[in-house]
């Protein structure tokens, strides 16, 4: 049998394990996996160097409007080059309700947006902020369409959907077959320390960390197992930033709650030091949940290693330094635009922090940021695997050290809050529904070649 295009003599890594030998693709799908392959097109030899599938990042936000007004600094374009650099071949971002929109109008706009813009494929999630009519008659027909998750907040006023309406909510993602994706921190905690630390003048970084404390998170990640065991639903818990918080999911698995959790490498990597500093130096590391301590990324570690973590997503959440600091450094800490660019450094950074220098298996590596993100948003095994027939997405994985520069990245925000970091391992040649989309610095991409991965 001939191919379309054939890697050789490579250490094939997936959630499964790992083995040596060739990949043989066509009409864009994995079409064999053995040694001694065929003949191809194309023939490229990975001798030495791990073959995986293509990262899959759940949890983007790009072409994104925030409920403080703010435009991510990425679209569909710029943001799904950047990952497709960092060795992802699927994003899922969000569609993004603001109340009193149509829930059917802002996925149709974000569809449309992300068809024309995408360069790797895609699915979408759905963030709900407004559950009244006529969001509930829409819901069923919007997550037909293949929505990958709906998700909520906890907190943030003009975000939050609490009480009847969240289980309502939970209870009708979970008769359409999708996961409730929640943002679980305590709005009561969080309202209630940001006020005390306005009040008192205290308008720095740190009031931001002060509060969106660790008991904000375990109050809420415990609310929303509450919630969706109630409502009988699946839940995805987004961005969790402390090993208590994941002691409760496991505790909730273990009496049958369908929960998974996902972390982010920020919270493996950075400190909460960095909420020391005066807010221009500060604010590239602002983010909800904030970053943390030591204890938090040594128990994170051991629970990702333990299995206890599902995915590890970037939560890429890009915004500018004007965006950052509205006015400058008198900007308040409440004023400041949250979140970090990540997707781009995601693999590279997790494999830093949990493989060349931690607990993980190559293949533990593959399950957090290809098959389990893959799994949660319906695309497995089409995405995130290398079994027969799924989409030919793979990464050759150059294990070299290297360092960061925000100028030889390829997103739209301006810095990277890992400047100058040395990192092991990056995405050496990215494969993409069987086109080599990325070679070293090298890359055949477009608007618009991504196409949408609807939930299975
Ligand atoms: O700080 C963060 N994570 N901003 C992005 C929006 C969100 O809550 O996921
Ligand atoms: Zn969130
Ligand atoms: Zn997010």
């Amino acid at each position: 049998m001939s191919f379309d295009l054939v890697i050789r003599n490579g250490r094939l890594v997936d959630a499964a394990g790992e083995s040596t030998g060739d990949i043989g693709v066509s009409e864009r799908r994995i079409a064999a996996v053995g040694t001694e392959l065929g003949t191809a097109a194309r023939e490229i030899d990975a001798a030495g160097a791990y073959v995986m599938p293509g990262g899959v990042d759940s949890h983007v936000h790009l072409g994104q409007l925030s409920s403080k007004g703010d435009m991510t600094a990425d679209d569909f374009w710029t943001g799904s080059r950047s990952a497709a650099f960092g060795g992802t071949t699927t994003v899922v971002p969000f569609a993004a309700q603001h109340r009193g929109t149509s829930i059917r109008a802002v996925v149709d706009d974000a569809m449309e947006r992300a068809a024309a813009e995408m360069t790797i494929d895609y699915g979408m999630h759905l963030i709900v902020t407004d559950w009244r009519d006529p969001a509930p008659t829409e819901f069923a027909t919007v997550a037909a369409a293949g929505l990958a998750a709906a998700k909520i907040y906890l907190t943030y006023d003009r975000l939050k959907v609490a009480g009847n309406q969240a289980i309502e909510l939970m209870q009708a993602a979970g008769a359409a077959g999708l996961a409730v994706m929640v943002h679980a921190e305590d709005d009561a905690i969080v309202g209630w320390g940001r006020d005390a630390r306005v009040a008192a003048g205290r308008l720095g970084a740190d009031s931001h960390a002060h509060s969106h404390s660790r008991g904000a998170e375990w109050s809420g990640v415990a609310q929303a197992i509450a919630l969706a065991e109630a409502a009988g639903a699946s839940l995805y818990l987004a961005h969790i930033s402390t090993p208590q918080a994941i002691d409760l999911v496991r505790a909730a698995r273990e009496r049958g709650v369908d929960v998974v959790a996902e972390t982010c490498p920020h919270y493996l990597i950075l400190d909460e030091a960095a909420y020391g500093d005066p807010i221009e130096t500060a604010a590239p590391y602002m983010c909800s949940p904030p970053l943390r301590g030591p204890a938090e990324r040594t128990g994170l570690l051991a629970q990702l290693a333990a299995g206890d973590i599902a995915v590890v997503a970037s939560d890429h959440s890009p915004y500018t330094m004007d965006q950052k600091l509205p006015h400058g450094p008198a900007t308040a800490f409440t004023e400041a635009a949250n979140g970090l660019p990540g997707a781009e450094l995601r693999l590279a950074l997790l494999y830093t922090a949990a493989v060349a220098a931690g607990p993980l298996a190559m293949s533990d590596f593959v399950r957090l940021v290809a098959a389990n993100p893959a799994q949660v948003c319906g695309m497995y095994p089409r995405k995130g695997s290398l079994q027969v027939g799924a989409d030919a997405d793979l990464v050759i994985w150059d294990e070299s050290a290297w360092t960061v520069r925000w100028t030889d990245l390829h997103d739209n925000v301006g810095y990277t809050p890992y400047e100058g970091m040395q990192l092991r391992g990056r995405a050496g040649m990215v494969v993409a529904r069987g086109d080599v989309i990325v070679d070293g610095a090298a890359a055949t991409l477009r608007p618009g070649r991504g196409a949408f991965v609807p939930r299975d």
